[in-house]
């Protein structure tokens, strides 16, 4: 658990202000209270402060009235950020009246609150879906310069492959079927995940496939080779190279047989991968 350890370490000296929006679900405002008796996070709850006061003498938490806590229904920034919506989406044809109604929505009011810079991030999906929770931040919040393909990540905690058995895993679960360009962004985004989350200071990427460097012909091989070529280009320096299978990115001896000379190969602590559709 040192990865957690430390992910915590750095979020104490470096407090962010983060936003719960699904304030009352138990898991969210019990993290919140540890949260806040750990000093980890400054936190923002979306509701109305009675109830939330009440939700947390219910479960016995004791720091919840150090959150900031902020009801749409009562704000007085809640014109601001209704305002701030209906700019931000005027010319996807949303309407004043759509703004007002969407702005009481603890997901968009959250977004909002980041857009208008009062806050660092949210987390929510403990109750909404993960395609209602990524799309008013799709909307709201939209991309880093240079990228215009959001994507996920997970870190699995393993015993031996990866950087001191932390492998940073990039998925293609909010684009299903990325094209050449989304599949090399991912990559990018999923090494630079690694190193500013899991602290991995030199991501090695490897663009998995069912193939290493040419064992199978498949037009699916060709994008992530392509995709590979894409994101050197996108990121010149990143260590990456595909197509490789997953024993070969991870097994030294298999990498060292099927793709020598590969600098990943056998080493890679970042799995980027691809959907089996072209
Ligand atoms: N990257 C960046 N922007 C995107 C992406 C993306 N991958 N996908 C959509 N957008 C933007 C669009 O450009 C659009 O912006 P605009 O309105 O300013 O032009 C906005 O998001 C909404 O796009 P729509 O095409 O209208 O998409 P929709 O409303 O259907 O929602 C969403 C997009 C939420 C990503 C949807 O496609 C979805 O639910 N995807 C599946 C996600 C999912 O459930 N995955 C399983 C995850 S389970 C797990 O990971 C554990």
């Amino acid at each position: 658990m040192a990865l957690i350890e430390d992910i915590i370490s750095r979020a104490k000296s470096n407090r962010q202000r983060i936003v719960l929006p699904e304030s009352l679900e138990e898991r969210t405002i019990k993290a919140a209270d540890k949260a806040l008796a750990d000093g980890i996070a400054d936190i923002i709850l979306i509701g109305s402060r009675e109830e939330i006061m009440a939700r947390a003498r219910e479960l016995g938490l004791g720091n919840i009235g150090k959150a900031t806590i902020i009801d749409p229904a009562t704000s007085e920034k809640t014109e601001e950020y209704r305002n701030l919506l209906y700019e931000l989406r005027k010319n996807k044809g949303m309407t004043p009246e759509e703004a007002a109604k969407l702005v009481l929505n603890p997901l968009y009011f959250g977004c909002l609150i980041i857009k208008n810079g009062d806050a660092d991030g949210q987390i929510s999906g403990a109750l909404s879906t993960t395609g209602e929770t990524l799309r008013p931040a799709l909307q709201i919040i939209k991309c880093s310069p240079g990228i215009s393909c959001v994507s996920g990540a997970m870190l699995l905690i393993t015993k031996t492959p990866g950087e001191d058995g932390v492998l940073v895993v990039g998925d293609v679960a909010v684009t299903p079927v990325p094209d050449t360009e989304q599949l090399a962004q991912i990559a990018v985004c999923t090494a630079r995940t690694a190193r500013s989350v899991a602290g991995i200071q030199e991501p090695r990427v490897a663009m998995l496939s069912f193939s290493t460097k040419g064992s199978a012909k498949h037009e699916v091989v060709d994008k992530v080779v392509a995709a590979t070529a894409r994101a050197k280009g996108l990121e010149p320096g990143l260590k990456i190279d595909g197509e490789l299978q997953a024993d070969a990115a991870l097994v030294p001896s298999v990498g060292a047989k099927k793709a020598p000379g590969s600098e990943i190969a056998g080493k890679a602590n970042v799995l980027v991968f691809p959907n089996l559709e072209v």
